[in-house]
């Protein structure tokens, strides 16, 4: 596997209580998996930890069949990327946040280029005009389509995707997923997918393999991703 889950646990700081039960799951490359479930059951407290956003109260994460240790987190968190429902975005231009992460130490090797990010934006459907627009203009899907580009141009291994389309409309929704699907093709990196989304159609057209998460607890669906969703309606 690309990246695999070891018995991982998180538990509420303040209560002890368990957010998430412990969890054994391995990505491979070429994995597309859609996770759904009801709001509260621990989606995305599985999703940042499987990305080591958050601590682990147990188990451990490998990655390329090594161990991922305290100081392997930042070389992980580049290659396993999570992208949030509302994208955080800085003051400044959507270029100023495009080269953001490249002020970071983790990616001292490598620096902005232009031309490949304003080619991910023409993807999206965006004009040339997009990367000079201030952050602050940006509609809810915009600034979701720039969050991604700015994962996408530093070319990470597996992406965490948290109803990244959850509140865009539809144009913007296939917009950011054919920005996955080309991100699945686009170079011979491995690579994989984990969606999560309320919506059983998306859930379908992006992924192969369905999750479901309840009170916690990780399990393969039995159902198709429409009658799991329309039990949780
Ligand atoms: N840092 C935290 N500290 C304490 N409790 C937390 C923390 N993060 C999440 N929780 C709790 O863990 C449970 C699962 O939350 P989570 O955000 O993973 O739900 P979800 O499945 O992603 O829901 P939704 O579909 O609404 O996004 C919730 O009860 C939430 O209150
Ligand atoms: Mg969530």
């Amino acid at each position: 596997p690309i990246v695999d889950a070891e018995d991982i646990t998180r538990r509420d700081p303040l209560s002890g209580q368990m957010l998430l039960q412990p969890t054994r799951f391995a990505l491979y490359a070429g994995d597309r998996v859609a996770i759904t479930g009801p709001s509260g059951s621990g989606k995305s407290v599985f999703l940042r930890a499987f990305a080591l956003l958050d601590p682990l109260d147990g188990g451990r994460m490998a990655w390329h069949g090594k161990r991922v240790g305290r100081a392997a987190i930042p070389r992980y968190r580049r290659n396993v990327a999570y992208i949030r429902q509302r994208p955080a975005i800085i003051d400044g231009s959507v270029e100023d946040n495009l080269r953001y992460p490249f002020s970071l130490k983790a990616y001292r090797d490598v620096s902005f280029d232009r031309a490949r990010a304003a080619s991910l934006a023409l993807q999206a459907g965006r004009g040339a005009d997009f990367l000079d627009k201030r952050a602050s203009d940006l509609s809810g899907g915009e600034a979701q389509i720039a969050a991604l580009i700015r994962v996408l141009q530093l070319s990470p291994e597996v992406l965490l995707l948290d109803e990244p389309t959850a509140s865009l409309d539809p144009e913007s929704s296939h917009a950011i997923e054919g920005l996955i699907e080309a991100w699945f093709n686009a170079d011979d990196k491995p690579h994989a997918s984990v969606w999560v989304s309320h919506d059983p159609a998306q859930a379908k057209r992006m992924s192969e393999r369905h999750l479901t998460m309840r009170a916690g607890v990780l399990a393969e669906a039995a159902r198709s991703p429409n009658a799991d969703e329309e039990r949780t309606q």
